[in-house]
Parts: C-alpha cells; structure tokens; sequence
C-alpha cells in the first residue's frame, strides 16, 4: 500500500518538486489537504531552528506524522545574506523578482560569486525529531537566465554545470540541489 506523509508547506513550487523526489513510494499531503491554511511560525535565526519549529508546529495541530523543510541562500559576497532570511529579503510581501533585484544590486560590483543554498529537513515521527541537511554550492550570475523553478533558481549556475537551476529540466535540479539532498537522505531513513 503506498504510504501518505505531511509535508508542512503550501508552496506548490516546493510540493511538486519533493513529490518528484520521492517518487512513488509517498503520497505526499500539503496543509491544505489537512485544511491548514495561512503561515506557520517560523521566528528562529538558524535554518534548522525553522524547520523544527514548523515541523513541532504541525505536529502538535494534526498528531500526525510530518517533515518541514527550511532553505536559505548563502552569499559570501554578501556575508551569507540572504541567509536565513531569503524569503523576505526585499521585505515583507516581495516577490521572487524584487528579491533577486535586491541580491543583484548589492552584488553589482562583486567579484566573488560564490554561493550556497542550504536546506534542513525535519522529520517528526511518533513524535520523534530527524533532522536531515543537504548542500549545493554554485555561483550568482549578473542576470536571470531560464524560466522554470523559483525563487533564485534564475541567477544560481552550481558548479560543474553551466545552466542555472531555471534552466534545467525539474529533474536535473532535482538531482542536485540542496533540497533533492536533504529529501533523498529522509526517504534513506524512512525506507530502512
Ligand atoms: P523556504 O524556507 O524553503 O521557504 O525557502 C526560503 C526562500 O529561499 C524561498 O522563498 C526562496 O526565495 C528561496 N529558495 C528556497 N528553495 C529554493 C530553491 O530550490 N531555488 C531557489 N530559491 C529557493
């Protein structure tokens, strides 16, 4: 029988690409299949802060097992920024677009591109917390290139390739990125 699992988001971005991970062997479940709408708290300053706080927060709501992830894109241009705060960088309720005008500005006379998006992955099961890490580093372009994905995805290349996450077909990104990481080592603990 194919199991069911909660995953504490309402991103459709982020729904469709872990779906696409994890394969077949996960019906994955969003908030709103569970009727919880609106943003869950996430008021830490340390990714793995967020995504235990969103994962407890579900949990304690619906008593049902669940996985919440939180991301952030590091800048060593930046000093790590936008870091932990990469949702909300060109402040409250800016898009993906004023976000990467933002990062873009202040990295317009930067030599050094360098970049890493990180990704911690909660789990809670039977009320027990997992906590899973993936990593990929890469470099920022000086403009967008390609249309899929979101977020960053248009001015982040990883190293060794020569596309941006935008550019490639979902299950290219997929392979590589930082939450296809931390995703692949959850399914690896959940199969086992
Ligand atoms: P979250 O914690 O996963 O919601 O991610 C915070 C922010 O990081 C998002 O709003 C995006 O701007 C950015 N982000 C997260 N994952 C990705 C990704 O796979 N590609 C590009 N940007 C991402």
């Amino acid at each position: 029988m194919v199991k069911q699992l909660l995953f504490a988001t309402n991103n459709s971005h982020k729904l469709r690409e872990v779906q696409e991970i994890i394969g077949t062997s996960f019906i994955l479940l969003s908030l709103k299949d569970v009727s919880i709408e609106g943003d869950i708290p996430e008021t830490s300053d340390t990714l793995e802060g967020n995504a235990r706080q969103k994962a407890r927060h579900i949990y304690e709501k619906t008593g049902t097992d669940c996985f919440a992830d939180d991301t952030g894109l590091f800048i060593d241009a930046l000093d790590g920024r936008p870091g932990v705060y990469s949702a909300r960088y060109a402040g409250e309720g800016c898009s993906f677009e004023d976000n990467i005008r933002k990062v873009l500005a202040e990295m317009m006379d930067a030599e050094n591109r360098n970049a890493s998006f990180r990704c911690m992955v909660c789990l809670i099961l039977a009320g027990k917390e997992h906590l899973f890490e993936g990593r990929i580093d890469g470099i920022i372009l000086k403009e967008k290139h390609g249309t899929e994905g979101f977020g960053y995805d248009p001015v982040f290349v990883p190293n060794g390739q020569s596309q941006t996450f935008s550019e490639m077909p979902p299950y290219l990104k997929n392979g590589l990125s930082h939450r296809g990481r931390a995703i692949l080592k959850m399914m690896r603990f959940l199969v086992q």
